[in-house]
């Protein structure tokens, strides 16, 4: 019997899983944790790629309504199945469909070159706070009609957005003391900015997508609201992680910086390989609809599963040498950061779109950079989010 504990409130499987990743998916790929979650109840975990994309795709088997009759059962996508899911999903699509993101390039540039000059005439700055997390707010924020004088409670709730998610992962929420009040806050304010749009004539922005559509019948008054702040949250707690790591990585490794400078053409490799190594979203959730057999462990109907994008991205059955970063992976695309099946990320090409802008204009500024040894990069500390939450950048700006 392979015993292999999964503490989620141990920082080690939040800051190093990888080791852990790996034991899971040699000796134990179904692996149940007895009484893992805060409340003493089972949860169950998938580490193999093929087993992860199994859960993600088939719709049949897992279940994304993972909350059901509590004060986590949010009427928002990655908490709902068909038909509901279908409908959510169809109005999200339209927010964020292809043709739509590739007439956003000028606006995105406009941003990316509007905060890359702010920290150029910066000495010195905390880079979450003025880069990774600003550039897919004032992003997102600005489809969404929102205030850019709104950054720092944009901030505040999306993180108890990400401090919900752990919760409904098992965490105890005694460890994010006032996330609740943060939550029904971010809500509040959503409310406020739809009711603001009510009866006027669409601005052809995502918000007022939104108001028509709850005019027209289409969503809850609470859809509406839970669209637009997971749209928020969504869309800046995993793009930060990439933006991030991604530039904490080019200071660090002077030969891909040059090559990348060389050959700006290779940021896709960069970006899509940096999400296998290291996923901003770990882990996502599943029930499964009916009892399951996998490698001959029976999960019954209704457990929860942790579904382990982050260590299905390291499976060496599928990518070979899978810790080392290696920017011409052949199969590299492959990877599941973004999830897969019916949940795919909605927001996947805008990301790629907008921290793709953000390099190749970081690029020629790469030199005047460096990381600030007096302010050392420093992990998340919430389950399932990795990625980078402080980090000091020195700038040489000739004076
Ligand atoms: C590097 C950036 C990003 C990563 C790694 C990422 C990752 C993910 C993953 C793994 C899922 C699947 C969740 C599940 O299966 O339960 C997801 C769903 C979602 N993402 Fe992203 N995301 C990113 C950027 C964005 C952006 C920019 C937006 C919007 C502005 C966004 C909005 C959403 C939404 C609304 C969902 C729910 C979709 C559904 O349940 O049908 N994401 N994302």
């Amino acid at each position: 019997m392979t015993t292999i504990a999964i503490d989620l409130a141990d920082p080690e499987y939040r800051l190093h899983p990888w080791p852990i990743y790996q034991r899971l998916r040699d000796e134990s790929p179904v692996h149940l944790m007895p009484g893992g979650m805060w409340d003493g109840s089972d949860f169950y975990v998938l580490s193999r790629y093929d087993d992860v994309a199994l859960a993600l795709r088939d719709k049949k088997l897992f279940s994304s309504h993972i909350r059901r009759g509590d004060y986590l059962d949010l009427p928002i996508l990655v908490n709902r199945d068909a038909p509901d899911h279908t409908r959510l999903r169809h109005i999200t699509n339209r927010a964020f469909n292809a043709r739509l993101v590739r007439t956003l390039g000028d606006y995105v540039q406009q941003i990316v070159d509007g905060l890359i000059d702010e920290v150029l005439a910066a000495r010195q700055v905390e880079y979450v706070e003025a880069f990774t997390t600003a550039l897919p707010l004032r992003i997102v924020g600005g489809m969404l009609g929102i205030p850019l004088d709104r950054k720092a409670d944009l901030r505040r709730w999306s993180q108890a957005v990400t401090e919900a998610f752990a919760v409904a992962g098992g965490m105890d929420p005694a460890l994010a003391p006032g996330f609740f009040e943060d939550f029904m806050e971010f809500g509040n304010y959503m409310e406020y900015l739809a009711g603001q749009r009510a009866g006027e004539p669409s601005r052809g922005d995502i918000m007022g997508d939104l108001v028509a559509r709850r005019e027209a019948g289409d969503l809850t008054r609470d859809e509406l609201v839970g669209l637009g702040w997971s749209f928020v949250a969504a869309g800046h707690e995993t793009t930060m992680n990439l933006l991030g790591g991604g530039t904490q990585m080019l200071l660090s490794d002077p030969a891909l910086a040059a090559l990348l400078v060389a050959e700006p053409d290779r940021t896709e490799d960069f970006m899509e390989e940096y999400l296998r190594l290291f996923s901003p979203t770990q882990w996502v959730l599943r029930r499964p609809v009916e009892d399951v057999v996998l490698h001959d462990v029976l999960i019954p109907a209704g457990e929860l599963v942790h579904v382990v994008i982050g260590s299905a991205n390291r499976d060496p059955r599928k990518f070979p040498d899978p810790d080392v970063f290696d920017l011409d992976r052949e199969n590299k695309d492959e990877h599941m950061a973004f999830g897969g099946g019916p949940h795919f990320c909605p927001g996947a090409m805008l990301a790629r779109l907008f921290v793709g802008r953000a390099f190749r204009s970081l690029y020629p500024h790469l030199g005047r950079l460096s990381l600030d040894p007096d302010e050392p990069p420093q992990l998340r500390t919430r389950q399932g989010a990795y990625g980078i939450a402080r980090m000091g950048i020195l700038i040489d700006n000739g004076a």
